[in-house]
């Protein structure tokens, strides 16, 4: 059975990019494949969240994991940390990444734009440690959304070369996964590109938000004015909200929208509506279940220490075969 790998990072609440791009996969996948998701708190620490925030953020997206379906009896639910194994393959990786490489990756270059006076170690070597967390387990499947395509292409070229390196054939090759043949990027709401916590709360819509809520972040979306001319083109912002509605709406839904907008008859109050509407259908099973899990603490714990001790044997195996095949060996 083919081995699946993926992750999040705790920094929050998870919005509905986490959502289409890699946990409803999550969900489908752990009835066919041997899975390990995970909590990413050390990827998370590149921005230096205080501790109290950290601890907090890490549960939320364990009971959001677990709100959203994944099964832990099916699959190994863990916290990246709790699998210190982790930061020794990271060290032993770090040997095979090169400096040009690295700084060439698309999330590196971003980050050194965005927070030019964050540029740390740590997100140089980003994609390392995320090609670390997939080996660790010899992942060969990946659920991630569009964004995380470049860090797949890293983890094939780091495990190759150590293939290379030392002449064996250990590491197999991961890919990328999505079911929807391409992996999904999906858009903010404020107008400028993908879904993400960093252009603010007003561009996500949360897994816990509540219907109140997501109506009035969906008003409040930037549109348009127009079209005034039929089957003109979309603007970006537009093409963003049927990018959304395509996500969460039916496919005749989508249709009369978009025949309205070609004849120029679109009136984006009801579009907006109806999108609320869909976008509150679509969440309502996660949304429902986030509080119950949350008052489970039990639960949550016990969830967390069978996970951590199921990823640990994983991660034991591959260390030690990894310290024989490099040449780190006990003398005594
Ligand atoms: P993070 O926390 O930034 O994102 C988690 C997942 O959500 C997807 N995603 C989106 N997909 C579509 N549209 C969006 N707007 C959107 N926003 C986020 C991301 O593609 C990702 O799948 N580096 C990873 C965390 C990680 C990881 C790993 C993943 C660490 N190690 C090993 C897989 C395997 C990340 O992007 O986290």
């Amino acid at each position: 059975m083919e081995t699946v790998v993926s992750g999040i990072r705790s920094t929050g609440k998870l919005h509905l990019g986490n959502y289409y791009g890699a946990l409803s996969n999550f969900v489908k996948m752990q009835d066919e494949y041997n899975c390990f998701f995970f909590i990413a708190d050390l990827h998370s620490l590149t921005t230096h969240p205080n501790p109290q925030d950290l601890q907090s953020t890490v549960r939320n997206v364990v009971i959001e994991y677990l709100a959203a379906g994944i099964d832990p009896e099916k699959s190994t639910i863990y916290v990246q940390s709790d699998v210190p194994e982790v930061a020794e393959l990271y060290l032993y990786m770090n040997m095979n990444a090169y400096l040009g490489e690295l700084e060439r990756s698309t999330s590196f270059k971003d980050k050194v734009r965005s927070s030019p006076d964050n540029v740390n170690a740590g997100l140089l070597t980003y994609p390392v440690l995320m090609a670390c967390d997939i080996l660790l387990h010899h992942g060969t499947k990946v659920p991630v959304g569009k964004d995380q395509e470049q860090h797949l292409e890293m983890t094939r070229t780091f495990g190759n070369r150590f293939n290379h390196l030392y002449k064996v054939d250990y590491f197999k090759e991961a890919f990328a996964f999505s079911y929807s043949n391409k992996l999904v990027k999906v858009p903010g709401l404020s107008g400028q590109g993908k879904m993400g916590k960093s252009n603010g709360d007003a561009d996500c819509i949360y897994l816990s938000d509540t219907p109140e809520v997501i109506r009035k972040k969906i008003m409040r979306a930037v549109s348009d004015s127009g079209p005034t001319t039929p089957n003109q083109e979309k603007p970006e912002s537009v093409q963003n909200l049927f990018d959304l509605m395509k996500v969460v709406s039916t496919d005749d839904t989508l249709a009369h929208f978009d025949d309205l907008y070609n004849k120029c008859e679109i009136r984006y109050g009801d579009f907006k509506k109806q999108l609320a509407e869909d976008m509150v259908i679509a969440t309502e099973p996660v949304r429902s279940r986030i509080e119950e899990i949350s008052n489970d603490e039990d639960y949550i714990q016990k969830v967390l220490r069978m996970g951590a001790e199921k990823a640990s044997a994983s991660a034991q195996k591959t260390l030690r075969e990894v310290r024989e095949i490099i040449g780190i060996k006990k003398l005594f």
